[in-house]
């Protein structure tokens, strides 16, 4: 699709996935709009693109009265990404915050709907795929699409807030012929990530040169970390191919245990210090891999950054862009803080 010269919106633009997704936007020659109250976003993050005057930027709450509907006004695709959100240790111990987010995606999706824009794109997510199935990390599990259903049992109020936003959608296309695409992410790695998410932590950790080296859980935990460039390039696939409010899971097959990870950010960075392992801080499921084949059909998207080159090229992202001092005073909070 030629994305030059459409009118975008992206919500929760100043942040890690939403400002990369702004720059391929950008890049194709859409004209980008990036509504952001920088609750957890970062304007440095697009400071290039709003002083080039290549994205028209506004500040904003988007649950206060009548921002939604203004800043969608005259938008053909929404990406709608703002969210209440950080990673582990954050969507643990912060569930009332994460139940804003129902408000949030409803006053978006209202507000798209009264505009008539083409299309929303929703920022789902792994968390809405029931946490009783991920329990044991020796069961090699895929988790398809068809498995966020009945008995639902999603990840937090977070998981459970993004389950009803697609459900919303898909209701929004039912009755009222909205189109929609929800792309479900799995936990998204690269640069301007930050340390709640547990890759950038695992790196500040090793960076501020931590002695014992901890690690939250077990170790034995599996996850499918993805690369920021593959969930862009299938975020832009999503908006292009799939209308009907279709959930799709955007997140590689590979399987890496939390502990060889760490082992390998260890061994990158030089630190050598023992891993002390803590099961008693917040740790998500312990079995979480995508099944991308529904991505592959309908997207004809897979991913193509291993964990190891991504890994590498996020280590020398942090080394480059961050203070030891800096990182060292503050890494307590920012572990489970936005
Ligand atoms: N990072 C991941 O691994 C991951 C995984 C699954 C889903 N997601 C989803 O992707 C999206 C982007 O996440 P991210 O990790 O890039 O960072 P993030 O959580 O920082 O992004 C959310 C953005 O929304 C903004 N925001 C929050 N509330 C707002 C409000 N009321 N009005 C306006 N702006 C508001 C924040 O300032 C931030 O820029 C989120 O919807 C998140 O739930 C992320």
């Amino acid at each position: 699709m030629d994305w030059a010269r459409r009118a975008v919106l992206v919500t929760g633009g100043a942040s890690f996935i939403g400002s990369h997704l702004a720059d391929t936007l950008v890049e194709r020659g859409a004209r980008v709009r990036i509504v952001d109250d920088l609750s957890s976003g970062r304007i440095e993050n697009i400071r290039q693109h709003v002083d080039e005057g290549r994205v028209e930027f506004f500040q904003e709450d988007l649950t206060a009265p009548g921002v939604a509907d203004r800043v969608v006004k005259g938008a053909e695709f929404v990406f709608h990404l703002a969210a209440d959100h950080g990673g582990r240790g954050y969507v643990d111990l912060h569930q009332a915050s994460c139940a804003t987010n129902l408000m949030l995606d409803g006053m978006v999706f209202r507000a798209g709907h009264r505009a008539g824009v083409e299309k929303i794109v929703y920022a789902s997510s792994g968390c809405v795929y029931p946490n009783y199935l991920q329990n044991d990390p020796s069961e090699i599990l895929y988790l398809g699409e068809d498995k966020a259903g009945p008995p639902y049992d999603a990840d937090n109020m977070y998981g459970w807030a993004k389950l009803m936003g697609e459900k919303t959608l898909r209701a929004y296309y039912q009755d009222w012929g909205m189109k929609s695409a929800c792309c479900r992410y799995f936990t998204v790695y690269g640069p301007r990530g930050v340390e709640n998410h547990a890759v950038i932590a695992m790196i500040a950790r090793a960076f501020v040169k931590r002695n014992p080296f901890v690690v939250w859980g077990t170790g034995e935990q599996i996850r499918n970390w993805t690369y920021i460039d593959d969930i862009v390039r299938g975020t832009v696939l999503a908006a292009e191919k799939i209308s009907d409010g279709t959930g799709i899971n955007l997140g590689t097959m590979e399987r890496v245990r939390v502990i060889d990870a760490a082992k390998e950010v260890l061994r990158y960075l030089g630190h050598e210090a023992p891993i002390e392992l803590h099961p008693e801080m917040p740790t998500g499921p312990y079995n979480r891999v995508a099944d991308n084949s529904l991505a592959k059909q309908l997207l004809d998207w897979q991913p193509e950054v291993s964990f190891m080159d991504g890994l590498h090229r996020t280590i020398d992202w942090y080394v480059a862009s961050r203070q030891r001092d800096q990182v060292a005073v503050k890494l307590e909070e920012i572990l489970t803080e936005r």
